[in-house]
């Protein structure tokens, strides 16, 4: 039977890729988001590569809806091995407009979404003794302005990753992170947006002040996760990897 990976936020972007990548390794894929009708894409690109996967629609930062999802998940699949925290929403404002509601929903979308999935997750880890967790960081952890909210979460993230890793390590269960630079999707799209350019030019203007002179897509997240939750990783733990091109170097 195929090893388990739960993957969330994968309806679309980085989630969408890594989930692809998982399942191109030979993992059965959750792909947990939202709305269930909107994983289809990716379920059914996974379907015709030849891989299997499932949709499942769950809001991470509902406590109900996440015990359900990964029961449903273990009961469909069989298991739970590997766990991708990747949801996320963006609410970027400078401090003085930036309103507790967007404050409250960044923290919980990243904050406890991570939270509730990993305390469900780790009831199968723990029981098998082994288990791999990735959580999503950012760049943005290091600072970023009109992103309050946002960096403070992906910095906890990072102390969240730190935490698990010593509570976990002794069920033989790795917890790492992968903080992301600018990645091509509807995410980094939606902030050219708002900030009045186009896609293209914001892409160019990022890669200008990398050091690799790139943007980056879905996959070059996907590839690092995807080596975070192989065996080659298997006494890494604890840590966050840059996955940013150099650009906060
Ligand atoms: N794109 C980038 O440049 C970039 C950089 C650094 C970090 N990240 C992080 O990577 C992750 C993925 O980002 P992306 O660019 O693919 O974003 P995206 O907006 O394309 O995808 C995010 C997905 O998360 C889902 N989601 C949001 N709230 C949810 C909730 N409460 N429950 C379940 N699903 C929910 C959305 O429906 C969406 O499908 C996020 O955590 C983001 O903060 C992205």
């Amino acid at each position: 039977m195929s090893k388990v990976a739960v993957v969330t936020g994968a309806a679309r972007g980085i989630g969408a890729g890594t989930a692809a990548r998982l399942a191109a390794d030979g993992f059965a894929v959750a792909i947990v988001d939202l709305d269930e009708a909107a994983c289809k894409d990716a379920v059914d690109a996974i379907a015709a590569a030849g891989g299997t996967a499932i949709a499942v629609g769950c809001n991470v930062t509902d406590e109900n809806q996440v015990a359900a999802a990964f029961e449903r998940i273990a009961a469909e699949l069989g298991s739970v091995d590997v766990l991708v925290n990747n949801a996320g929403v963006l609410r970027d404002n400078l401090l003085f407009k930036m309103s507790v509601d967007d404050w409250d929903l960044v923290m919980s979308v990243h904050l406890k979404g991570a939270f509730l999935c990993t305390r469900e997750a780790q009831k199968y880890m723990v029981k098998q003794k082994s288990g791999k967790i990735v959580n999503t960081s950012s760049v943005s952890a290091l600072g970023a302005r009109g992103q309050a909210n946002y960096s403070a979460a992906k910095m906890g993230i990072q102390g969240l990753t730190r935490t698990l890793a010593m509570e976990l390590g002794p069920f033989g269960i790795n917890v790492n992170a992968v903080a992301p630079g600018f990645i091509v999707t509807e995410m980094t799209d939606a902030t050219a947006a708002r900030v009045g350019v186009s896609p293209e030019e914001f892409r160019a203007e990022a890669a200008k002040i990398t050091p690799l002179r790139r943007v980056g897509e879905p996959a070059d997240i996907a590839n690092v996760v995807s080596f975070l939750v192989s065996d080659d990783a298997s006494f890494v733990t604890g840590q966050t990897i840059y996955v940013d091109g150099g650009r906060r170097l």
